[in-house]
């Protein structure tokens, strides 16, 4: 049987939230499962040192990252798990990446021309603030991906533009040199592409509006009671699929507990009631997961463990890939 190879990176800065479980984390596991699949996810640290200065949170975020992953199912026995920094192969393609990138391709990545634009509209230099490592970004990531042989990669709406772009560079490198680099696609799960936060817009760090994965039960409640609702009085009915609460449950409960809400939604219920049942669900959901994770944050060396195994099995694949590479380009010993 000829696999396919699916890949992911986990940008490692700030602690994961129900957003991160729901659009990445669910469906990377799911299709982990499938053994048609080979799957390699990993941990992108060199990506999150474009915002992340600070070592201790650096490694703290790493740590919280696998412990979320392991916690929540990954079998590192089955998914190739490891660590960006591990692989300095990733690095040594990069640079060769790079120069089949056009410049102006990265002239036009998202977050580059996000900060261009903010620096334009406060009427200072265009490049305020950019340094190297986010205008490269997108070669960084096109090397992880293209190191590995990757045919699909499980990411976000957001990270398309990033898919596109490794699959336009590894088509520049093959022009050149022959079909030595297989061309990616973006595997997006579209049905759970945005995940409402506390105050109904997309649930993201930068908003400031997520739910953690993991932390204080009694802080879960809180967070989940803080969900913005509007003022429909308790005997009206309710809408499901404008509910914030109403998705959130429908990632958690079982078919039947999302029917019997629906049918709360359409008597009429309280919001305090609705916000009790997704609380529920969460905590039964979250509850053996969160004594896993609790274990392996208290007990890094585990988690590293697992990520020296991954190390091992990464770097067989990246090796070869870059005697590959070094061999087309004609660097290296002949
Ligand atoms: N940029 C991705 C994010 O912010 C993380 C990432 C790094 C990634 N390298 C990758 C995703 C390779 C997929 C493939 O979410």
């Amino acid at each position: 049987m000829n696999k396919k190879t699916i890949l992911t990176g986990i940008k490692s800065s700030g602690r994961p939230h129900l957003g991160n479980y729901i659009g990445a984390i669910k469906p990377a596991l799911a299709l982990a499962q499938n053994p048609a699949h080979e799957a390699l996810y990993f941990i992108a640290d060199y990506h999150a040192l474009t915002t992340l200065h600070d070592p201790k949170e650096m490694r703290h975020s790493g740590y919280e990252v696998a412990a979320t992953w392991l916690a929540l199912g990954l079998d590192p026995a089955r998914v190739v798990f490891f660590r960006q920094s591990d692989v300095p192969e990733i690095f040594e393609l990069a640079w060769v990446l790079a120069c089949f990138t056009s410049k102006g391709l990265m002239n036009r990545a998202h977050a580059y021309k996000a900060m261009v634009q903010k620096n334009q509209e406060a009427g200072v230099d265009e490049d305020a603030g950019v340094h190297m490592g986010l205008y490269e970004y997108p070669i960084l990531m096109a090397s992880d991906i293209l190191l590995f042989d990757s045919h699909l990669v499980p990411v976000g709406k957001d990270q398309a533009q990033h898919i596109e772009m490794a699959a336009d560079i590894a088509g520049s490198f093959n022009a050149v040199y022959g079909p030595v680099l297989t061309i990616p696609a973006p595997y997006i799960n579209e049905a759970t592409a945005t995940v409402p936060g506390l105050d109904g817009r997309k649930m993201s760090k930068s908003y400031d509006n997520v739910i953690p994965l993991f932390g204080d039960p009694k802080k879960l409640r809180k967070l989940v009671m803080r969900i913005v609702t509007d003022s429909t009085p308790p005997e009206a009915p309710k809408d499901p699929a404008t509910s914030s609460i109403f998705q959130l449950y429908e990632s958690f409960a079982t078919p039947e507990q999302i029917e019997a809400l629906r049918g709360r939604y359409q008597t009429g219920l309280g919001w305090g009631e609705a916000k009790q049942a997704l609380y529920e669900v969460l905590e039964a959901f979250l509850e053996g997961p969160r004594k896993v994770y609790d274990d392996l944050m208290a007990h890094p060396d585990i988690i590293e463990g697992h990520l020296a195994a991954g190390r091992e099995r990464a770097r067989t694949v990246a090796t070869a890939t870059m005697d590959r590479v070094r061999k087309a380009v004609g660097v290296g010993r002949a």
